[in-house]
């Protein structure tokens, strides 16, 4: 068994982060969200995985480097353009020879893990097996049509009228058959090959397509709102501890993990919450579901439920809420006239006043 992580695609959900780092390097907690997808594979006693990269090869390779750091052997495959979620496995055809394997979105982020869905494979070796979850909002999903024992009717690619509320999470399991499927489809109107057209020509093919239904769990972090949803997660089970120095000004309760040589002056901070390495927080309050990553420097400011990123700087911001800000940012209330906001954004930024 061998398994495929997607990581390439254009990240346009996240601008403008993915401008200048790939969204499965985003931070939750902070530690990457494709560490969590490593670390589930390697726990599911996987060893060699294949990483699809696109124009963010580098960066995926500075911080995953050969694997052996997660117990894995790690082959990049690189794609020339975000073609599709079937394209990746068309390409990955070398690398996966006549193996099973296991196809996880480097962006997906499964609680329970894929343990019990590989049990459940290996049990009854369907050709290909995919892990499911209900949702409120399907049509902006891989919809799955489901019979009682479990196999797959039909699936449909983000339908105008969804047949039900059941959506592929981001995991898939197959069999070579599948190398047929990816061989045999066209590209869709939005010009991606799509794993769901794959599955549904495997379903149409008579080939027995079976599903594993998510109970716990599970996020897409593609977007702002499934970055701090999986970070609130993640956080509500944080370990408490503390590597750095809390002065006697400053409170810090409930589950709060402060890195080495971070330091927290005069301040209040309510977990969960993780504060980085050598983060500086002075005369501010750190609200739950917060995670500050390393070397930042946040001072005289309110922030709750949001995550910030490393080298990040804020000073005298009043209330930040639900907010994703990346790394470098600086955050300063406008000088000299303070009913005024003065912004300088990047390309795709988006932000929301308080008026
Ligand atoms: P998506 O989130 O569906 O696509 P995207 O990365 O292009 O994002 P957006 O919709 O915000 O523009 O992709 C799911 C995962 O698969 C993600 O980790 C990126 C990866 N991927 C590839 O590696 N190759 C591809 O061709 C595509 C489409 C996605």
């Amino acid at each position: 068994m061998k398994a495929l992580v997607l990581s390439g695609g254009s990240g346009t959900r996240l601008r403008p982060l993915t401008h200048t780092s790939p969204k499965q390097l985003v931070p939750v907690a902070n530690k990457p969200v494709l560490y969590y997808v490593l670390e589930d594979i390697a726990r599911a006693g996987i060893t060699e995985v294949g990483i699809v990269v696109g124009d963010t090869a580098f960066e995926i390779h500075e911080a995953v480097g050969d694997g052996s750091k997660f117990g894995l052997h790690v082959t990049y495959l690189p794609q020339e353009k975000p073609l599709g979620l079937a394209h990746a496995v068309l390409i990955a055809r070398d690398f996966l020879g006549d193996n099973d394997f296991v196809m996880y979105l480097g962006d997906s982020f499964v609680v329970d893990g894929i343990g019990g869905l590989l049990d459940e494979f290996r049990a009854d070796r369907a050709d290909a097996r995919i892990l499911l979850t209900r949702v409120p909002d399907p049509s902006v999903f891989g919809v799955a049509e489901v019979a009682d024992d479990g196999r797959i009717l039909g699936l449909e690619e983000k339908p105008a009228r969804p047949k039900s509320n059941m959506a592929a999470v981001g995991v898939y399991l197959f069999t070579p058959v599948v190398h047929q499927a990816v061989r045999a489809i066209e590209p869709s109107r939005r010009g991606e090959l799509e794993i769901t057209h794959a599955i549904q020509w495997l379903i149409d093919t008579r080939h027995d397509v079976r599903s594993t239904v998510v109970h716990g769990y599970w996020k897409d972090t593609g977007d702002a709102l499934g970055m701090l949803e999986a970070n609130r997660f993640v956080l509500e089970s944080v370990e408490p501890r503390s590597e750095g120095t809390v002065d006697a000004d400053s409170e810090v309760v409930g589950r709060v993990r402060i890195e080495a040589g971070a330091q927290i002056r005069g301040s209040r901070v309510v977990g969960p919450a993780v504060i980085g390495c050598n983060t500086v927080i002075s005369g501010s309050y750190i609200g739950p579901y917060t995670s500050i990553a390393e070397n930042c420097q946040v001072q005289d400011t309110e922030i709750e439920y949001s995550i910030v990123l490393r080298d990040a700087h804020l000073d005298g911001v009043s209330r930040v809420k639900a907010s994703l800000i990346g790394r470098n940012a600086s955050v300063t209330p406008a000088p000299r006239n303070p009913a005024s906001n003065r912004l300088i954004l990047g390309d795709h930024s988006e932000v929301q006043i308080s008026s």
